[in-house]
């Protein structure tokens, strides 16, 4: 079986896209293969990744740009690269519902809780685990999740509880779902979503 031409998006630090690659290297990933990292943001320490790795980067600005623009020049990057599945890994902007309907289920979130609590426009990174410590939560986690239309409202792939601890930061807690949650099941419904689409 042929591994599917995957594209991910990153605008930050991309831990998210460390455990990818490092999974793909560990041989976990039959059926992804990583053909672009396209950041949002020039100065992402996740393109410093991509390149250790040996996988090409584009950065497409977010910042100077409008919406269109810069959704625009994604789309010409993948179209280029021929990329038939994008992972947002760490990827801090919404996607206008034109571009997601280009690439019905062909388009993975990791969101750092259990959806749909904490989640939607506003709830992106630190803000999440802000959200989640001060609403008292005991347990909280990861999701990963294809992109629809709604923010964080699509089909749910793999979910993971961790638990919230008594002292906890928003840093700590974004930590630990990293840790425990985000770097395991981001892999994971990678591989799910590549071989759906290699048996469609
Ligand atoms: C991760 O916790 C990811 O789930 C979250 O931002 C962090 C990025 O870290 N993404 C969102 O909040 C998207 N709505 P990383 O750059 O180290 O992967």
């Amino acid at each position: 079986m042929r591994a599917v031409r995957t594209a991910v998006l990153v605008s930050g630090g991309g831990t998210n896209l460390q455990a990818l690659l490092d999974k793909k290297a560990e041989g976990a990933l039959p059926h992804v293969d990583f053909v672009r990292v396209i950041s949002s943001r020039p100065d992402a320490y996740a393109l410093t990744r991509a390149e250790t790795a040996g996988v090409p980067t584009h950065v497409s600005p977010r910042k100077g740009n409008t919406q269109e623009a810069f959704e625009a020049d994604i789309l010409n990057c993948l179209e280029k690269d021929k990329a038939e599945l994008i992972i947002l890994a760490g990827f801090m902007s919404i996607l206008s519902a034109d571009f997601v309907r280009r690439y019905p289920r062909r388009i993975l979130n990791v969101h750092p809780a259990l959806l749909p609590a904490f989640g939607g426009k506003g709830f992106y990174g630190l803000r999440v685990h802000e959200a989640a410590l001060q609403r008292g939560v005991k347990l909280t986690g990861a999701t990963v999740h294809y992109v629809n239309e709604i923010a964080d409202g699509g089909e749910i792939i793999l979910q993971k509880a961790v638990s919230v601890l008594p002292g906890d930061t928003p840093e700590i807690l974004q930590r630990r779902v990293m840790e425990q949650a985000e770097w395991l099941i981001l892999p994971k419904a990678a591989e799910i979503a590549a071989k759906e689409l290699l048996n469609e």
